[in-house]
Formats: C-alpha cells, structure tokens, sequence
C-alpha cells in the first residue's frame, strides 16, 4: 500500500493523542506527538528561567536546544540536550509555557522542520494544532477534534483525580479557556479547521466511540 498520513488537530484534552496512539497501533502505523517538541521548548525556558514574554530571550534560548527524537514500536521519545524528558514535560507548566513559546516564528520554524523530517519515508498519524494546516497540508485523512469546555474539563479533572492528586475545578477550567485563547489568536499558525478537514465533536462520545468514528472516516479515504 502506498505512504499515508494523517492530520489530527483541535483544542486541548479532546483526546488527539490518545486517540492518536490507539489508532497508530491497529494500522500499524508511526505516532508522532508535536506537542511533545513545543513541551520541551517550554521546559528549556522554564529550567533556565527564560522570560517566557521576550521573543528575543527565547529565540536567544532556542540556539542552546539540541532536541532529538526516536520513533520505535509506536512510542515517542524525546531528549533534550541528550536527556530523555518524555515523561517530565508532561506538567502542567511545561504545557503552559509551550503554549507560550509556541507563537514565537522562530519556534514553530524549527519544529515544523523536524517534524516534517519525521514523517517522511513511513505511513503516520501527526497530532497536535497547525498539522492539517501547515505541517502536512496534503495530508491523506485530516480531523480536527473538538468537544465543550466542560467535558475538556472533567476529563483533565479525572486524569489527575486517577492520579491521586488534588486539583480545582475551576482552575482547570480556566487553564483550558486560556490556552484555547493563546492557541486560536496567536499570529503564526493558530489552531484553526482546515478548509478540508472532517470535524467531529466527541463531548458526548468515549474513546472507544471516537476511535471507531475516526477509523471509520479513514476507511473511506484509505484502503487499509
Ligand atoms: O491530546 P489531547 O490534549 O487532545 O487529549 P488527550 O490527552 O488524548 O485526552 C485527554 C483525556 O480525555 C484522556 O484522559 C482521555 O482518556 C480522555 N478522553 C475521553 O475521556 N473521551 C474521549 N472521547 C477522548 C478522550
Ligand atoms: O496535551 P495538550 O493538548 O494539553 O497539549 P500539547 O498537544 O502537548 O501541546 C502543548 C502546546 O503546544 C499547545 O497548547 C500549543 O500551544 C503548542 N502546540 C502548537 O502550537 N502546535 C502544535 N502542532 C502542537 C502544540
């Protein structure tokens, strides 16, 4: 069969990467998480303790950024600077603060190359907010995945209750409206539907029910 690829985009916690994951493995196919990359960008600042409101300090910043990445047996690995930080940019504050390094050119200019770089010789399945628009604008399958507030809300709210740890919902909720603003109005690549992606709102819909949706849709595009 021929190289395919496939474009989820939308707001956070309407499960692309989850959603993302479980697809990769039925079609056996490469999982790449961008939002992995801008996380680490953000953890860098954080670390160094980069003024995460001055371009300048950042763009400075990105030049002392070696990150590299493994793709193997569907899992995403990503080091900076030599270490492995899959696990450590998965915080709260590493997600806020690549929400705000990632309306910086110079930022998006660096990853959108790697990952581009990433998809080429293999059939894969890209999430993140700028894939059907930019990275892969002739993606074979593009989705973008939305769902309400509330439900985006009660999901983190869960996550972090399975977690055992305490949160406020409020907070939570607030986190979210916020990173939907910065993400939809930035000036380089906001989070927007493509022209020509298939939009599905799974508030009202598990995992299993979004799969199926999703697999469904690229059924009908792609033989596989
Ligand atoms: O990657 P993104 O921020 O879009 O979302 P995620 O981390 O994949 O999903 C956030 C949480 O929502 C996870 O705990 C998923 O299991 C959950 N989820 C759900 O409960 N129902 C769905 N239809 C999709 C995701
Ligand atoms: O998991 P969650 O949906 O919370 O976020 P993520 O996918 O890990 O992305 C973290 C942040 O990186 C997003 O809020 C975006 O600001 C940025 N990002 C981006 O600008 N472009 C992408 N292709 C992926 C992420």
């Amino acid at each position: 069969m021929e190289q395919y690829s496939i474009a989820i985009d939308g707001p956070a916690g309407s499960g692309k990467s989850s959603v993302s994951k479980e697809i990769a493995k039925i079609l056996n196919i490469v999982y790449i998480d961008t939002g992995a990359m801008y996380r680490t960008v953000g953890l860098y600042c954080l670390r160094n303790h980069i003024n995460l409101d001055n371009a300048e300090e950042i763009e400075k910043a990105l030049q002392n950024i070696d990150m590299k990445i493994t793709l193997s047996e569907g899992k995403q690995t990503i080091y900076l600077n030599g270490e492995d930080v899959t696990e450590t940019i998965r915080t709260q504050q590493a997600g806020k603060a690549a929400s705000d390094v990632a309306v910086i050119y110079a930022v998006r200019e660096k990853l959108v190359q790697i990952q581009r770089e990433l998809s080429k010789g293999h059939s894969v399945i890209m999430d993140g907010r700028d894939i059907g628009t930019n990275v892969l604008p002739h993606a074979t399958v593009k989705i973008y995945l939305n769902a309400s507030v509330e439900q985006r809300t009660n999901r983190r709210c869960h996550e972090l209750m399975l977690l055992g740890k305490e949160y406020n919902k409020k907070r939570i909720e607030y986190e979210i409206i916020q990173r939907d603003e910065n993400d939809k109005n930035r000036k380089y690549n906001p989070l927007k539907k493509a022209e020509d992606a298939i939009e599905i709102d799974n508030s009202n819909m598990d995992m299993e029910q979004t799969i199926k949706t999703i697999l469904n849709i690229i059924k009908q595009k792609i033989n596989v």
